[in-house]
C-alpha cells in the first residue's frame, strides 16, 4: 500500500489531472517488472492516486507472468533484455515510453562478468529506447548499498565506507556492475536533451517476490513453514552479532515510491539517494515477530550452537518443501525457486550496515516505514497468495 507523505506529492497528482489534455500521459517501463520492487511499482503505478498517474505501465520480464502479478494492470511483454535481437523487437516499438524503472540485474562468478551483462542489459535497453521514444525523460536506476561496501567478491577484502553511509562519497577503487550502470545512464543522459536520472541505493529489500534472486523476507517465510511442517522450534540461523546488532531494511513499496517520487519531482532528478525504512530494529526482536506469524515455537540465540548456515540447514530440504505445497495446496514452487537462502545468510552474518537518509528527506522525499509492519505485510502477502502455509 503507497502512502504519499513527500513535498508537493499532491501537487505533483493533481498538476497531471488538471492538465491530462496538455501533458502527454506518463507512460513506465519496468524492467524486471516480477522482481522484489518490479512487483511493488506494478502494482503502485497503475493506482489512479499515484503522482504522476495516471500512469501507462508495460513490464518486462522473461519468464511467463506469474499468476501473483497478474492482477496488475499492467502490459507484459516477456523479453530477455541481454539479447539484443529481442530487446529491439519488443522495446523499440515502444515508442511512448516516458521513464525507465531499471529493477533488474544478472549475476555472475566475477564482478568483471557482472558488470559485462549487466552493462550489456542496460544499453541494449537504450539502444532501443533512446532513438524510439522521444518523450522519454527520466530513468531510475536501482543499485544498493555495495556501492559503499564493494561486490560480493571483494567482501573481507576491500576497506568498505563507514557507516551509516552517505551518497556522496567516492567509489571504491574496484569493479562493480552498479558504476558500470551509473556510467552507462550519465552517458545516455547527455545523448538526450532534457533526459533526467536517478540512483536508488537500498539496504536489504524486504518484499514479496517468489522470482526474486535475493529475497530475504521470502526465505525466512519459507524457512518458517518448514520449521513449523517438522515440528521443530525456529532457531536463529546467523551468528551473534548479526542477532544482537541493529538492523536497517528497505521496504519494497517504500523504494518503488522514492522512484516515482523522483520521476515527477525535479528534486529528485541527477541525483542518488540512499533508500531505507527510517527506523532500526534487531533480529533478537523480530525473530519472534515471524515466529508468531506461522505458529512455531520462538527460540533465543544459543552461544552453545555451532554456526551452521541457513543454505546448509536447508540444503535437503527440497522434497519437504514439495510435500508441505502438496498437503497445503500452495502454489506450486520449488524451494531453490522460492527461497534464496545463501542471501539469507550474508545478511545475518555481518555487523550492522546503517545508511543516512538525511539527503532523500533534505531533497524533500519523506517516506518512511515501520520495519514490523514491513515484515507483517510480506508475511501476508506470502499467504494471500498461497507460496507458504
Ligand atoms: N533484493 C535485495 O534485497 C536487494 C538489496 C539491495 C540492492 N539490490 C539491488 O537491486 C537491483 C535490482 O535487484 P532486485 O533484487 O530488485 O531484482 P529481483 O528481485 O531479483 O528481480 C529481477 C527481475 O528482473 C527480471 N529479469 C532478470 N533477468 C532479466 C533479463 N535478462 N531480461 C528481462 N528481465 C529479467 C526477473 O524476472 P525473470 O527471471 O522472469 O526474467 C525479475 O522480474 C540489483 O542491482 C540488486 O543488486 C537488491
Amino acid at each position: 500500500m503507497a502512502s504519499w507523505w513527500w513535498k508537493g506529492a499532491i501537487g505533483a497528482a493533481m498538476t497531471k489531472s488538471e492538465d491530462n489534455d496538455k501533458a502527454p500521459q506518463n507512460v513506465a517501463l519496468i524492467v524486471g517488472v516480477t522482481g522484489i520492487v518490479g512487483n511493488s511499482l506494478a502494482e503502485i503505478l497503475p493506482v489512479s492516486d499515484t503522482p504522476g498517474g495516471p500512469w501507462k505501465v508495460y513490464g518486462v520480464a522473461r519468464r511467463p507472468r506469474p499468476a501473483w502479478n497478474a492482477d496488475h494492470p499492467v502490459q507484459y511483454i516477456q523479453c530477455d533484455v541481454s539479447d539484443p535481437t529481442q530487446t529491439q523487437s519488443k522495446l523499440a516499438p515502444l515508442t511512448d515510453i516516458t521513464h525507465i524503472f531499471w529493477v533488474t540485474w544478472a549475476n555472475r562468478p566475477t564482478e568483471a562478468e557482472c558488470c559485462d551483462i549487466n552493462g550489456t542489459m542496460l544499453q541494449n535497453v537504450y539502444d532501443a529506447l533512446l532513438p524510439n521514444a522521444p518523450n522519454l525523460t527520466h530513468i531510475c536506476i536501482q543499485t544498493g548499498q555495495k556501492h559503499y561496501i564493494g561486490p560480493f567478491e571483494t567482501f573481507g577484502k576491500v576497506k568498505p565506507h563507514e557507516t551509516p553511509f552517505v551518497e556522496d562519497v567516492p567509489r571504491l577503487d574496484v569493479p562493480n556492475f552498479y558504476y558500470t550502470l551509473e556510467d552507462l545512464t550519465l552517458e545516455a543522459c547527455k545523448k538526450k536533451e532534457g533526459l533526467t536520472w536517478s540512483v536508488h541505493r537500498p539496504a536489504a529489500i524486504f518484499g514479496f517476490s517468489p522470482h526474486s534472486m535475493m529475497n530475504m523476507m521470502d526465505s525466512l517465510c519459507v524457512y518458517a513453514a518448514i520449521c513449523k511442517h517438522e515440528n521443530v522450534p525456529l532457531k536463529f540461523p546467523g551468528t551473534k552479532a548479526s542477532w544482537n546488532c541493529y538492523f536497517v531494511c528497505s521496504d519494497a513499496d517504500l523504494i518503488a515510491e522514492q522512484q516515482i517520487w523522483s520521476s515527477v519531482d525535479l528534486n529528485g532528478k541527477n541525483e542518488a539517494f540512499n533508500c531505507s525504512n527510517g527506523d532500526l530494529f534487531k533480529w533478537k526482536q523480530m525473530w519472534k515477530v515471524l515466529a508468531d506469524s506461522f505458529e512455531v515455537e520462538y527460540e533465543e540465540f544459543d552461544e552453545n550452537q555451532e554456526y551452521v548456515s541457513l543454505a546448509e540447514r536447508m540444503k535437503d530440504k527440497g522434497p519437504v518443501w514439495d510435500e508441505i505445497v502438496e498437503k497445503n495446496n500452495l502454489l506450486p514452487t520449488k524451494l531453490e525457486e522460492v527461497a534464496t537462502f545463501w542471501f539469507a545468510d550474508l545478511m545475518f552474518y555481518g555487523e550492522c550496515m546503517l545508511d543516512n537518509m538525511n539527503k532523500s528527506k533534505e531533497h524533500g522525499f519523506f517516506g518512511f516505514r515501520n520495519s514490523e509492519k514491513t515484515v507483517l505485510s510480506v508475511i501476508d502477502k506470502m499467504k494471500a497468495h498461497k507460496i507458504v502455509p
